[in-house]
């Protein structure tokens, strides 16, 4: 993994750019330290410097074993959950497995369509397993598709086979699920008290259904741990700390918004995994940066005019792959009626490369200023070093820019008002 700058120093000069890496020193050490508020939540940090790379009550042997007998059967995991219990999962998925049709989510929406839709791709496959995923137990929209899968379950196989095929990731001793799992005899995997829902990617919450898309987790968490020394160290070369640095500088610049851009599809997901953990992490007390994100060249035909023309309140993060794993080449046509024959002979890579160096200095002419991530292919590897990296960013900007990155009190005000609107007694 790798970072370029350059990009920025049109707007914020390299005596700048060392200045608030200097001053957001001290928001790396408030991580390290565990003296910030939220503290209690960093396990996510210990994860990877494991031997086992497990933390409070479950081993990879565990999950690598039941997700074994998933893919033994070529049976389709319905993961339900929301949030940090879903995109974790959801974005490796869609990064290393982009084709499967054997991992499928719901209890992330109230959508009856869409919990029908599952309901019908369901009812077609032979081998079914449900994996119900909720830290706390008790959020509703997956607690409602779970109470309407679990029903399906019980038709197809009968109580006693439906609750072999319900393997449940919760907290360890308290909560609705843990109850309902308990009392059934349900496997269970436990979530640590020590992680958040939106840094729980390399815990059972993730791991479980990454393994049961037949990824191999343990390099997934090797990659992880190889970003842990390059993204703790005190110096100027941390990407972290740098990134982090120029994300609260340019906060304070009036960039209030940050688009996280790839040219490559397979990481649509990860940007919709990086937007709740930098939103929920930075955006409360009246600051925090606005995430969004662009899949291009696709929304450059969208948002490319906005981003070329609009208001100058954005910065952008490429996140760019060096190396697809597909070669195709433009051929030569001999009537050459599209005129685009001055592209023969280069692949689709080639011009996806010019594509970004295009845009990254339009954007740069269009004053946004914009610095580029990249890996040189997706893999489990580097997928896990570009989690570690994000997490660390975002804890650092968190607390360079005077919040608690580890809390989400924002989240509850539209809960109240639906269970008041629902008549949730109590409420
Ligand atoms: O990051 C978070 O803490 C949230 O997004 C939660 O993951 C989300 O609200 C789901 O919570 P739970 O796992 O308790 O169902």
């Amino acid at each position: 993994m790798k970072i370029d700058i350059s990009n920025v120093y049109p707007f914020l000069d390299e005596s700048k750019v060392t200045q608030a890496i200097e001053e957001t020193k001290s928001s790396l050490n408030t991580v390290l330290h565990r003296s910030g508020a939220g503290s209690d939540f960093l396990g996510w940090l210990d994860i990877p410097q494991r031997d086992d790379f497990s933390l409070g009550g479950y081993s990879l042997d565990t999950i690598r074993e039941v997700a074994e007998e998933i893919l033994d059967k070529n049976a389709t995991l319905v993961c339900i959950g929301i949030g940090g219990s879903y995109l974790g999962h959801k974005m490796a998925i869609e990064a290393l497995k982009p084709y499967t049709d054997r991992i499928l989510f719901a209890g992330q929406n109230i959508s009856a369509e869409h919990l029908q839709h599952i309901l019908d791709v369901i009812e077609e496959r032979e081998e079914v397993y449900l994996n119900p995923i909720s830290k706390s137990g008790t959020t509703t929209e997956p607690g409602i598709a779970f109470r309407v899968l679990r029903k399906w379950l019980e038709n197809r196989y009968g109580a006693e086979e439906a609750g072999k095929r319900i393997i449940a990731t919760t907290d360890a001793s308290k909560g609705a699920l843990r109850e309902l799992a308990d009392a059934r005899g349900l496997r269970t995997f436990p979530v640590p008290d020590s992680v958040g829902g939106r840094y729980s990617v390399l815990t059972p919450v993730g791991l479980f259904p990454i393994a049961a898309a037949g990824i191999d987790i343990v390099r997934v968490l090797e990659g992880a741990r190889a970003a842990v020394k390059p993204c703790t160290k005190a110096d100027q070369d941390n990407p972290a700390l740098e990134y982090a640095a120029l994300r609260a500088a340019l906060l304070q610049h009036g960039k209030a918004i940050e688009i996280l851009s790839t040219f490559n599809p397979r990481l649509r997901y990860f940007a919709e995994w990086w937007k709740q953990l930098t939103g929920e992490s930075e955006g409360k007390e009246g600051t925090g940066l606005f995430p969004a994100s662009a899949v291009f060249s696709t929304d450059l035909h969208s948002l490319g005019q906005w981003i070329q023309e609009g208001a100058r309140n954005i910065f952008e993060t490429f996140l760019i792959v060096e190396h697809s794993d597909q070669h195709v080449t433009l051929e030569s046509a001999e009537e050459n009626a599209d005129n685009l024959n001055y592209l023969a002979g280069k692949t689709f890579d080639e011009i996806n490369r010019k594509a970004y160096e295009g845009t990254a200095q339009a954007h740069t002419d269009g004053e946004v200023p914009n610095l580029t991530v990249s890996i040189d292919r997706i893999t489990e590897h580097s997928l896990g070093e570009l989690i570690f990296f994000f997490e660390m960013t975002v804890a650092i900007t968190g607390y360079r820019i005077g919040v608690n990155p580890f809390n989400q009190p924002g989240v509850e005000a539209y809960k109240t008002n639906m269970f008041r609107l629902l008549g949730k007694p109590g409420v």
